[in-house]
């Protein structure tokens, strides 16, 4: 696949740049006609997870453009790579560092390829901002000086609902996901506060990412009779997976819920009335009626034309991480550990809550709100029903 590489600011933005450098939001430029900072962004950009790819980029789009292209004193260069699978990625990843020479990079969405990439990113000291993928371990065993996480762990997505449901929606429920890392780790944190709770787990089932049709696993799940039913699918799958559960009439009876993901905005729209009465569980919900979440949601609707979600929230997070961190190091990417030192003291009010990152194991420390789909003013909208302060994953690292 050929390169992609593009500065990110169109023509009137561009010429807006240096006022906006002085007026930006964030950070403080540091020295003029510095080189320019290169970010490598391996996301997906096809397939199941296409979408989320967009979203995330179009994020990070939203605070470089509010600051003329310019981070402390360097324009930036995105250097878009499709992360398509781990063995694909890990090649890509390769020729970012070795061959485009990225400051830093961004990414990936897929757990599966986080785990493919993470030696690799150790050992070139290249700092990754992990902007979506979830896996568990990169913030237990396979720890990382150079690898911060600014999304969440798959871990915590799950653990963050099993309380509730355990207290407000039944004793018995069914756990289901796309059969890898992510569905079985964020069923697996769902499963540990779900019993901790009082809750059994009767049944599960896992479904190889991009199925399109989930008869069988619907057909599971109606046979064990739960009182919920707990999944993780997110994209395309997301869709599938809702729309079928509707048609196949589980909705009266068993309850529908899972990490938020499963109904997020991204979703919403293609599900429709199928995702009517969801609960899950999420780091971001549009519905946050905060400063920072209404002038956020409001820019990334005039960007992109759709509702903002926590992907866009993720990749909006991260750029701002960047721009914070390079306003301490003076702009300089060059030394990987002051850098690291940088990013990992980053603390701000986020469009999701409270931003900030956990020393012991550099994934963020965060709000998870329980969430019910209705409709509000003919819109299908997540509005948070329960907060749950302050979730951090029980990870710790050595970091030597
Ligand atoms: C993951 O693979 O870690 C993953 C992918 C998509 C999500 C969440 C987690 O929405």
């Amino acid at each position: 696949m050929s390169i992609t590489r593009r500065t990110l600011l169109a023509g009137a933005a561009r010429a807006a740049a240096g006022a906006a450098v002085l007026a930006g939001p964030f950070g403080r430029p540091a020295r003029a006609a510095a080189a320019p900072l290169r970010i490598g962004l391996l996301l997906p950009y096809s397939k199941v997870y296409a979408a989320l790819g967009e979203s995330i980029t179009d994020g990070m789009r939203l605070v470089f453009e509010a600051q003329g292209s310019t981070v402390a004193g360097r324009k930036v260069e995105l250097i878009k790579e499709d992360e398509e699978t781990p063995q694909v990625a890990l090649r890509k990843v390769r020729k970012l560092v070795q061959s485009d020479k990225v400051d830093v990079l961004v990414g990936p969405v897929s757990s599966a390829v986080a785990a493919a990439i993470r030696d690799f990113v150790h050992q070139s000291k290249v700092l990754l901002l992990v902007a979506n993928a979830g896996d568990d371990s990169l913030s237990r065993e396979r720890c990382s000086h150079f690898i911060v996480r600014t999304s969440f762990s798959n871990w915590q997505l799950g653990w963050a609902f099993g309380s509730y449901a355990a207290r407000k929606l039944g004793k018995a429920a069914f756990v289901s996901g796309a059969d890898y890392a992510a569905g079985r780790q964020i069923t697996g944190g769902f499963r540990e506060s779900y019993t901790q709770a009082g809750g059994k787990v009767i049944g599960e089932a896992f479904a190889p990412l991009g199925t399109t049709d989930y008869g069988s696993y619907l057909a599971q799940i109606k046979a064990a009779a739960p009182d919920l039913s707990f999944s993780f699918f997110a994209g395309s799958d997301a869709v599938n997976f809702v729309r079928q559960y509707a048609d196949y009439g589980l909705k009266s009876g068993i309850k529908l819920t899972g990490s938020g993901f499963l109904v997020s905005e991204d979703v919403l729209p293609a599900q429709g009335d199928a995702a009517l009465g969801a609960l899950s569980a999420l780091h971001y919900t549009s519905a946050l009626d905060t400063p920072e979440n209404r002038s956020f949601k409001e820019r990334y609707q005039k960007l992109t034309g759709r509702v903002a979600n926590a992907y866009a929230v993720q990749g909006y997070d991260t750029a701002r991480v960047i721009v914070e961190a390079l306003g301490k190091t003076g702009g300089r990417t060059d030394d990987p550990e002051a850098l690291r030192q940088a990013v990992r003291g980053v603390i701000f009010t986020s469009p999701r809550g409270p931003f900030r990152l956990d020393p012991a194991n550099q994934n963020v420390v965060q709000d998870f709100y329980v969430m019910e789909t209705r409709k509000v003013g003919g819109a299908l909208v997540n509005v948070p029903v329960e907060t749950i302060k302050d979730v951090r994953d029980p990870g710790g690292c050595k970091f030597d």
